[in-house]
C-alpha cells in the first residue's frame, strides 16, 4: 500500500506523495506570487461617483453609505482636484435635486443651469484634465422617482427618450466628456448619438448602462439622491430581471449597434457572470458598477468588525478585473487610489 506516514526514527526522506504537479510551488513566496499573478488593479481602472447637493452646508453625510457625502459645487471641485492628484481618470456625477425642483416630467433635467451642468462647468474650468461622466436619466428630477415620464402607471418610452436626448446635449454643452444613460429606455443610445452629432458633439462618448438590473442593491443610492421616499412602485418594466443573462447580451448588442462606445454592467459583484459573458462576446470596453448596496454591505460589516474592510474592498475590486472588466465605478475609488499610491 501507499506509504503515507513513515516513522521519523527511521531517518528516511520525509514522507511524500509522488506528484508531478504541486500548484503550491508557485505560491511559496511573495516574489513568485507576484510573478505568476494574472490580474492587477491600478488607479487607471477607477471611476469615482460623486453626489451633488444644492445645500449650503458644503458636505452632507449619506447615512446608509458611511464615508460618502453629498457635495456642493465648490466641494465637488475640491474633490475633482483630489481625484486628479490621485490620477483617478474620471468622475461620475449624480445630483440630489432640491425637492421643490422635481416635477412629473423632470423638467429640471432640461435646465442648463441645473446642479449637474453647473458642476461640470466648474470642474472643467478648474481641473480640465479629468474625465467627466454625466448620468442621463430622469429619476433625480421626477417627483415620482422614475427614470421616465408616466401616464398613469406606465413609463412612456419614446416620450422619455426625446427628453433624454435633450438632456444629453445640455450636459455635453456644459463640458461633459462621456454621456452615460442609466435609464434603460429602448432606443435611447441611438437617439442620444444622433442628437449629440447634430449638435456638433461627435467626440463625446457614450457609456451605455446596457445591462442594468432591477436590483435591491440600489437602496442606499436612492437615499443619496433623495428618491427612496418618493419612488412609486418599482422599476421592473424597464430595468432587467435578475434571472436573465442572454437578455443582457441582446441589450448590449442593441446599444453597440446604436453607437455606444463603452458598456456598463450593473450591479457589479452579484453580476460578474454577466461581465464575463459581455466581455467574451463583444470584446468592447466593459465596465462594472459596484453599486451603493455593495459598498454599504462591506462598510457595515467592517464597522462591526465582521470583516477586514480594506481587504474586502481590494478583493472585490480585483474580482471585477478577473471577470474581464476594463474598469469599475466604485464609491471606494479615492480610498483605493490612496492605498495603491502608498503601496507604490
Ligand atoms: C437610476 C440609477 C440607479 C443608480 C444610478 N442611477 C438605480 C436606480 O435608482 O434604479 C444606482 C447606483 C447605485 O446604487 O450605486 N438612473
Amino acid at each position: 500500500p501507499f506509504p503515507l506516514h513513515r516513522p521519523a526514527s527511521q531517518n528516511e526522506a520525509a514522507p511524500s506523495l509522488q506528484l508531478a504537479q504541486r500548484p503550491r510551488r508557485n505560491r511559496k513566496a511573495e516574489w513568485s506570487r507576484r510573478l505568476v499573478r494574472e490580474n492587477v488593479l491600478t488607479v487607471d481602472d477607477l471611476i469615482w461617483p460623486i453626489f451633488l447637493t444644492e445645500g449650503a452646508s458644503g458636505r452632507e453625510p449619506v447615512p446608509s453609505m458611511p464615508g460618502v457625502e453629498r457635495l456642493t459645487v465648490a466641494e465637488a471641485v475640491r474633490e475633482a482636484e483630489k481625484a486628479a492628484a490621485l490620477r483617478i481618470p474620471a468622475l461620475a456625477l449624480f445630483p440630489n435635486t432640491d425637492p421643490s425642483l422635481r416635477d412629473p416630467t423632470g423638467s429640471e433635467s432640461l435646465n442648463n443651469r441645473n446642479l449637474v451642468c453647473r458642476t461640470v462647468r466648474e470642474i472643467k474650468r478648474a481641473v480640465p484634465e479629468i474625465g467627466i461622466i454625466t448620468d442621463v436619466a430622469l429619476d433625480p428630477y421626477t417627483s415620482h422617482g422614475h427614470d421616465g415620464v408616466m401616464e398613469g402607471e406606465r413609463i412612456l418610452n419614446d416620450e422619455t427618450v426625446a427628453l433624454l436626448a435633450r438632456q444629453a446635449v445640455l450636459q455635453a454643452e456644459a463640458g461633459a466628456d462621456v454621456i452615460a444613460p442609466s435609464d434603460m429606455m429602448d432606443g435611447r443610445v441611438g437617439a442620444i448619438r444622433q442628437a449629440l452629432d447634430e449638435a456638433g458633439f461627435q467626440d463625446v462618448q457614450i457609456m451605455a448602462y446596457a445591462a442594468k438590473y432591477a436590483s435591491a442593491f440600489y437602496g442606499p443610492f436612492r437615499d443619496a439622491i433623495g428618491t427612496s421616499a418618493t419612488l412609486v412602485g418599482d422599476k421592473r418594466t424597464y430595468q432587467m430581471d435578475p434571472a436573465n443573462s442572454d437578455e443582457a447580451l441582446r441589450e448590449v448588442a442593441l446599444d453597440l449597434d446604436e453607437g455606444a462606445d463603452m458598456i456598463m454592467v450593473k450591479p457589479g459583484l452579484p453580476y460578474l457572470d454577466i461581465v464575463r459573458r459581455v466581455k467574451d462576446t463583444f470584446a468592447v470596453p466593459t465596465f462594472a458598477y459596484q453599486v451603493s448596496g455593495e459598498y454599504a454591505m462591506i462598510q457595515a460589516a467592517a464597522a462591526n468588525g465582521w470583516l477586514d474592510g480594506d481587504k474586502a474592498m481590494m478583493e472585490s475590486l480585483l474580482a471585477f478585473k478577473r471577470a474581464g472588466a476594463d474598469g469599475i465605478l466604485t464609491y471606494f475609488a479615492p480610498r483605493i487610489a490612496e492605498k495603491l499610491k502608498s503601496q507604490g
